[in-house]
């Protein structure tokens, strides 16, 4: 009886609701993929012409994983295999979209620098943002140790609709149930479909969609390791499909920035805090050349007393250093007369990329304060 209560109260919501249909791609007469530099084509045929184009921009890391033991998944070596390699484990690919692939890398991610990170922004923006781009979205494949990194520095800089799925795996590609064939599949399934634009860039592992914004690795080992704490994931892969829980939309204070003319991204230092630290690192490293530095504070962002004195050393000498949290999780909330700038909901590393694009684009330390801290600051003193 309840059952069937609840059946002819779902059946009566989803009459009302809009029904889930994929617009189709803009069509782009135009198909220039030269500047690419373009190692792999899936094979065309007339079936095959009428798929969306994707460009899959391969960077190594675990999906592209080997190892002589399929029992293997910790002293693989990450990065061996190329990206027409990883295309052709997944004849499934084939029916999903015309393919062409790129190596822009073939390392472990954590050796992934940020020369490369601008790289694959600048390529992935020529491949699908404008009137005349050659691909209708991207897949980026990455080592899952800083997969976050890339994709959120794409989320804060590639402008415009397009879907731009970053994906990885955990196992190498040698592994028993190796998990890279499906988070590919997963990718490239969610990349062509349209029900993907608007929502930033977004990253697929073990059958779900999050948005790069909030997305993190959760866990050392596991599959079932990104994940958004607090904010959930946008969709799940069913049969290997999208599917979306709610319609497009960005986050709250999500910003774009534009790095077209930028050619180096300055360095900035992350510094731990534990109990009792003083900090004494943020004096190494704006002594080593940081133009930056952020904190991964305890709790929402705190510093202790002692270390103090030393960071506003270095910020009277012009180096903005940002609190985060090493909690991963969670607000830090600027805060009346802080020397130091508030990093807001960013975790350290993505605190890292968004001071990195703000020095790139010459902003003065006032602005950069603006840019992590008005949005919030001013939504929390309308109380
Ligand atoms: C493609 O190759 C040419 C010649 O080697 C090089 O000048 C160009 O920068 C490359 N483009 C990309 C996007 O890597
Ligand atoms: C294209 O190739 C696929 C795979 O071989 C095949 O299933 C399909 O029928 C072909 N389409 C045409 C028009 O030849
Ligand atoms: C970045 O791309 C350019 C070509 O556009 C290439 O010459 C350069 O080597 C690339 N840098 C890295 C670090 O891969
Ligand atoms: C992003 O694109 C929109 C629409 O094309 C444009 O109005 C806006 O100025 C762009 N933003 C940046 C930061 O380039
Ligand atoms: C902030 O600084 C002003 C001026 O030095 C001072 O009057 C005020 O008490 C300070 N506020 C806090 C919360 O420390």
């Amino acid at each position: 009886m309840l059952a069937n209560v609840l059946l002819s109260l779902a059946l009566a919501c989803s009459a009302s609701a809009a029904p889930l249909v994929a617009p189709s791609f803009p069509t782009v007469a135009k198909r220039d993929n030269s500047p690419f530099n373009i190692t792999y084509s899936s094979p065309r045929n007339a079936t095959y012409d009428s798929l969306p184009r994707l460009l899959i921009m391969a960077t190594g890391g675990t999906i592209a994983g080997s190892s002589t033991s399929n029992t293997d998944s910790t002293a693989y070596t990450a990065g061996a295999i190329g990206v027409a390699a990883l295309v052709e484990a997944v004849p499934e690919l084939l029916e999903t979209a015309q393919i062409d692939g790129v190596q822009v890398a073939n390392v472990g991610s954590n050796s992934l620098s940020d020369a490369i990170a601008l790289n694959i922004s600048k390529l992935a923006t020529k491949a699908v943002c404008g009137d005349d781009a050659p691909y209708d979205a991207v897949v980026i494949t990455h080592g899952t140790d800083t997969l976050e990194e890339t994709a959120f520095f794409l989320d804060i800089t590639v402008n415009c609709s397009a879907p731009i799925v970053v994906v990885g795996a955990m196992r190498p590609a040698t592994a028993i149930s190796a998990d890279g064939p499906n988070n590919l599949l997963s990718a490239a399934r969610t990349a062509v479909s349209p029900l993907s634009r608007d929502r930033g860039t977004l990253i697929t592992l073990n059958d779900r969609i999050c948005s790069a914004f909030f997305c993190q690795k959760t866990e050392a080992n596991t599959l079932d390791t990104f994940e958004s704490p607090e904010f959930g994931c946008l969709g799940h892969l069913l049969s290997v499909q999208p599917f979306y829980h709610y319609p497009p939309s960005m986050p709250t204070f999500k910003k774009v920035y534009d790095i077209s003319k930028v050619q180096s991204l300055p360095p900035v230092e992350i510094i731990y805090g534990f109990q009792g630290s003083d900090f004494h690192l943020v004096k190494s490293a704006v002594e080593s050349g940081a133009k930056g530095v952020v904190t991964a504070g305890t709790g929402a962002g705190s510093l202790s007393t002692a270390g103090q004195p030393l960071i506003d050393s270095v910020i009277a000498q012009g180096i903005p250093v940002v609190r985060s949290t090493k909690i991963n999780s969670g607000f830090v909330a600027p805060s009346t007369n802080a020397t130091t700038i508030a990093g807001g909901v960013f975790n350290p590393v993505k605190t890292r990329r968004m001071l990195q694009v703000l020095l790139a684009l010459g902003k003065t330390n006032d602005e950069i304060r603006a840019a992590f801290e008005e949005p919030l600051g001013s939504y929390l003193t309308q109380f």
